[in-house]
């Protein structure tokens, strides 16, 4: 499909409801094939064209997919070194349940809150219609303790996404409220296991339970709560066991609540396949890559013969010289044919090399200050939103054309910048442009950055954008976006 006038107008036409829209889509579609008199307009016209639906405004829907009951609850488990933990759990896990649907199928879950607080459902990541989207006083009213939403769409993309509470986050997701959503290709390619590692870390007070203080000074004049204990799928033991020879997809997620994890694969041969759920345009050296919160990263890892009966262990290395060990893989056993398959990382990215010739849609100053609830506030251009989501709105982003946005961290802290219903990419960082040959809905801006993105929204509606360092964006640095014509 061709990202053209056609794709235009036949969004428009759907949602054709009222006479207005009608007014509109028929200007857009007489407006559509004269070019741009102003050069700025002519480049950012080519940059869309560019775009090329390099992934898709609608799925081929191919039926009825899985359906789910999750049900959020306080719950004890054995977790951590396998001592009891009180903790809040999907379905009583931590992490919650992997839910699979394939791409193009209807997902329906039928979500019960078993807590003692409101909460919601948000699937991080995933392009879902807006009111899918689980952000309380924007998309939906707050599930209440004891009441059900269903939550129903059909994905558009494959890959690896997650779905969390949208609500008290700081607390209910550091409890343990996180689970994964894979969205499966038409024709998985045949990994001989597919594995997914949730990277978390806990804070515990010296009683060992988990430290019941959330939102903290300390946090905010931070990057957010660290926890003092580091674990893989809610465990400092897990290990996997491969076979030499296997080749398997390794499905890494952050969910903390502020660490960014930076994995070292011990020389194992790993290549990043995607990247936040999109396949990549090639595969990628997974060296260096910053996990911040919200990232996803999917591995393809063959396993070679030499390394049998070695237990070789992940490592963290995001702050220098204090590693932290994550989890092992353990080869062992007889060997096993290496299953041959082209990598899937052949996305199509556009280079949009133009991109900065296009001056920013929208500019958001990432900073502090005193005040508010918290003592300290977090604000995007000076704004600080504690409040109803409903009543911030950071701009308007055109549907269906380029835009590029600007993130100015005037801070020294850490701010994993996030967006809803829309993927990026980065164009720039400090004004030097940078080739990610990836998308992503999340991007780490460090200390005192500058960071340019650029996207093309497809799905219309309100959208978060907030720092998915979950004190940050609770103590204000969230705002919403407008995907509108
Ligand atoms: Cu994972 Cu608005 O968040
Ligand atoms: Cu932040």
């Amino acid at each position: 499909m061709r990202y053209d006038c056609g794709a235009w107008s036949s969004d428009l036409r759907r949602a054709a409801l009222s006479l207005a829209a009608v007014l509109i889509a028929g200007a857009l579609v007489a407006g559509c094939h004269r070019e741009p008199a102003d050069p700025i307009a002519r480049a950012a016209a080519n940059l869309t064209t560019e775009f090329r639906a390099a992934y898709p405004t609608e799925v081929r829907s191919v039926g009825t997919g899985p359906e789910y009951a999750l049900i959020a609850a306080p719950t004890v488990l054995p977790l951590l070194d396998g001592r009891s933990l009180a903790v809040w759990a999907y379905n009583g896990q931590v992490p919650g349940p992997i839910l699979r649907v394939r791409v193009g199928e209807r997902l329906r879950v039928e979500f019960t809150n078993g807590l003692t607080e409101d909460t919601t459902v948000h699937w991080h990541g995933v392009r879902v219609p807006n009111a899918m989207d689980g952000v309380p006083g924007l998309t939906q009213e707050p599930v209440h303790p004891g009441e059900s939403f269903v939550y129903e769409f059909v994905p558009k993309d494959a890959g690896t996404f997650w779905f969390h509470p949208h609500l008290g986050a700081p607390e209910q997701i550091e409890r343990g409220l996180v689970g994964v959503l894979i969205v499966e290709e038409r024709e998985p390619p045949p990994y001989s296991q597919d594995v997914v590692w949730v990277l978390d870390d806990w804070l515990l007070g010296k009683n060992g339970a988990i430290d019941p203080r959330f939102v903290t000074p300390h946090d905010l004049m931070h990057d957010g709560r660290w926890g003092n204990v580091v674990t893989v799928n809610g465990r400092v033991d897990t290990s996997l066991a491969v076979r030499p020879g296997e080749r398997i997809r390794l499905r890494l997620l952050n969910s903390a609540n502020g660490r960014v994890f930076k994995p070292d694969f011990a020389g194992l041969d790993a290549k990043v396949i995607a990247v936040d759920g999109m396949t990549t345009a090639r595969p990628l050296d997974p060296d260096g890559f910053e996990l911040a919160p919200g990232n996803r990263l999917d591995l393809d890892i063959t396993i070679p013969p030499d390394r049998a009966g070695q237990h070789v262990r992940v490592v963290d290395r995001f702050v220098g010289d204090r590693p932290n060990g994550l989890g092992f893989i353990r080869v062992e056993g007889a060997p096993v044919t290496t299953p041959v398959f082209p990598s899937p990382a052949h996305a199509y990215v556009p280079k949009w090399r133009e991109a900065l010739g296009v001056p920013p849609a929208l500019r958001f100053v990432l900073n502090a200050e005193r005040g508010g609830p918290f003592g300290i506030a977090w604000t995007l251009n000076g704004v600080a939103a504690t409040g109803d989501h409903a009543q911030h709105h950071g701009g308007h982003l055109p549907l269906g054309r380029f835009a590029r946005v600007r993130f100015e961290n005037a801070s020294f802290r850490l701010h994993p910048m996030h967006t809803h219903g829309m993927f990026f990419k980065v164009l720039a960082r400090n004004d030097v442009p940078v080739d990610e040959p990836y998308w992503r809905d999340t991007t780490l801006v460090h200390a005192k950055e500058t960071v340019d993105v650029g996207m093309v929204p497809l799905d219309a509606g309100r959208w978060m954008m907030h720092c998915h360092i979950l004190e940050h964006a609770e103590a204000g640095m969230m705002t919403t976006l407008d995907v509108a014509p």
